[in-house]
């Protein structure tokens, strides 16, 4: 069996198609729990610690007990990826409260869901080649969008009704702010300062943005980490999305209009390649 159809799941690495999900898990039936999406490059995990840490804070906020707890679980997410992950590729990780008759109320004794597995996928190209076409969709989602929730309906619909659109990525808009993509955080250029809307209720905070927010200093790069308006987006200098898959990605476009000069700007660019210089460091020099 190929190394990537290995699943972890419960504490034992199986072939995919031997993991068995109950059908009462509450992950399937509510969506009753929360992932993360950790990139691997030359097979080495990228930010696992803070991904873990925000697994950590997911599980706090849906009172769900992880175990094994997120120091073993590196352990084993470590020791997974040496055997079983592809050099280049996405590590996705699930945990649910688990399965139990069906029943809106949590059960007394829940045996969470837990699993992970990798896929391959080849590194983002240039930033100037991965250009994105957003469409803006009204933020009808929930208010503790900083738990990385399995629920993603809302995003799932308004990704597909940017591509509907001929866009790329939907961006959610509420009122006068934008907060965040459906899969990205969203953050701005004016005046040559970093405008990066702050996790909390309608904002993930991304492993991303937060590793760029870190670098920005050493650049001479200012951030305010605070709410930005629509306004200020269309009028941005640039205009860019973060995640973990794309890592930075220049938006040239908003609703059919031009934003950001319509190309990848100098600061995108920039902060992609520092970005990718401190990925190689930590996943391949650091090895
Ligand atoms: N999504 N906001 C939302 C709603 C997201 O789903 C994601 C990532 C981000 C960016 O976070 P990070 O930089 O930690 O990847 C922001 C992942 C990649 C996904 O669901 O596939």
């Amino acid at each position: 069996m190929s190394p990537d159809k290995r699943v972890w799941i419960n504490g034992e690495v199986v072939g995919r198609d031997e993991a068995r999900i109950d059908i009462e898990d509450r992950g399937f039936q509510f969506a009753d729990g929360i992932y993360e999406v950790v990139r691997i490059y030359h097979g080495r995990p990228f930010a696992l610690a803070a991904h873990l840490q925000r697994l950590g804070r997911s599980a706090e906020g849906i009172g769900l007990a992880l175990r094994p707890d997120v120091t073993v679980l590196a352990r084993e997410i470590e020791a997974f990826i040496t055997r079983h992950a592809p050099a280049d590729s996405m590590l996705y990780l699930q945990a649910t409260r688990g399965p139990a008759p069906r029943n809106h109320q949590f059960p007394a004794q829940p045996a969470p869901t837990l699993l992970f597995y990798a896929k391959p996928l080849p590194p983002p190209g240039e930033p100037a080649g991965s250009t994105v076409r957003l469409l803006s969709v009204k933020d009808e989602r929930w208010s503790r969008c900083w738990i990385k929730s399995m629920a993603l309906l809302a995003n799932v619909l308004a990704k597909n009704q940017a591509l509907a659109a001929g866009a790329d990525e939907a961006v959610f808009v509420d009122g006068p702010l934008v907060h965040e993509g459906s899969a990205s955080n969203i953050l701005a250029v004016r005046e040559g300062r970093l405008i990066a809307p702050p996790a909390g209720p309608r904002v993930l905070g991304g492993i991303t943005r937060g590793a760029l927010v870190e670098l920005c200093p050493r650049l001479g790069i200012e951030v305010a980490e605070r709410p930005l308006t629509e306004q200020e987006a269309l009028a941005a200098e640039e205009l860019l999305i973060t995640s973990t898959t794309r890592e930075v990605a220049p938006v040239v476009a908003w609703d059919g209009r031009p934003v950001g000069g319509g190309v990848c700007g100098p600061v995108t660019r920039r902060l992609a390649q520092v970005l990718r210089e401190r990925i190689e460091h930590e996943c391949r020099e650091a090895r």
